[in-house]
């Protein structure tokens, strides 16, 4: 088994999930806030998003469901975590085989040098982080706009590929590639099993099992049975 997980998991960790109630994109317009371009145009304005994100972030512990998974994965009953989130969250539950397949914010990078940085010493409230050469930093998660890291899509696609179910727990499987990969998992004969408070496009087309809830609950439930 393998889980695909989306910012729905994190919720009950008190982050905020990007579209529905009060979603982050709802007070930033991702298309303003959150691509390459608009960081290279204008990075400080971008940081205001960052600056809300990582607050949101960086307070937040594991849920249920993350300790869920990480649990499945000691019983070697999973094999790997395959994340759309950025919040460390699943790490810091313990699974150890998670693919960050957006980037994290545990590092900085400067888009001149290459430089990184880790982000741990900056607090929210202060000053735009920059390098050495002065260039303003980026926190080194994936912007609309930029590459899925290329290590982190191949190792997502073999995993999708090679599982015999595929958990995708909490996304609105509405940005591509991530969303892509349920069907990849389909195509390749793995049972579909989907984890969320509501539909989703995958629902009705993708997913074979629709176990309707919240991720911790549900993760708990799931974890007790397979014991
Ligand atoms: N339990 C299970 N599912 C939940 C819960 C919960 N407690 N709360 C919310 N959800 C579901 C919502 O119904 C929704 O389908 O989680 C999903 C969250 O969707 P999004 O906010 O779109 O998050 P995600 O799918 O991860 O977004 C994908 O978009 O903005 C980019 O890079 C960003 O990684 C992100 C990507």
């Amino acid at each position: 088994m393998v889980a695909l997980t989306g910012a729905g998991i994190s919720v009950e960790s008190g982050i905020p999930a990007f579209r529905g109630a009060q979603g982050l994109w709802d007070r930033f317009d991702p298309m303003e806030y959150a691509t390459i371009e608009a960081f290279s145009a204008d990075p400080e304005k971008v940081w205001r998003m960052f600056s809300t994100l990582l607050s949101l972030l960086l307070a937040a512990v594991p849920n249920r469901a993350h300790l869920g998974l990480a649990k499945l994965e000691q019983a070697e009953r999973l094999r790997s975590v395959i994340t759309q989130n950025v919040d460390g969250l699943h790490q810091a539950a313990g699974s150890r085989n998670v693919i960050e397949y957006h980037g994290n914010i545990r590092e900085l990078v400067c888009l001149s040098c290459w430089k990184r940085f880790p982000l741990a010493g900056w607090s929210p409230g202060d000053s735009v982080p920059r390098c050495e050469c002065n260039e303003i930093l980026k926190p080194d998660l994936v912007l609309f706009g930029e590459p899925i890291p290329w290590g982190a899509q191949a190792a997502a696609e073999a995993e999708a590929k090679a599982c015999g179910a595929l958990l995708v727990i909490g996304t609105s499987a509405q940005v591509f590639p991530a969303c892509d990969l349920p069907a990849i998992a389909r195509a390749h004969g793995a049972v579909v099993i989907e984890i969320n408070t509501e539909e989703t496009p995958l629902t009705r087309t993708t997913t074979d099992l629709f176990l309707k809830g919240q991720a911790s609950e549900i993760m708990s439930e799931l974890v007790e049975a397979m014991r």
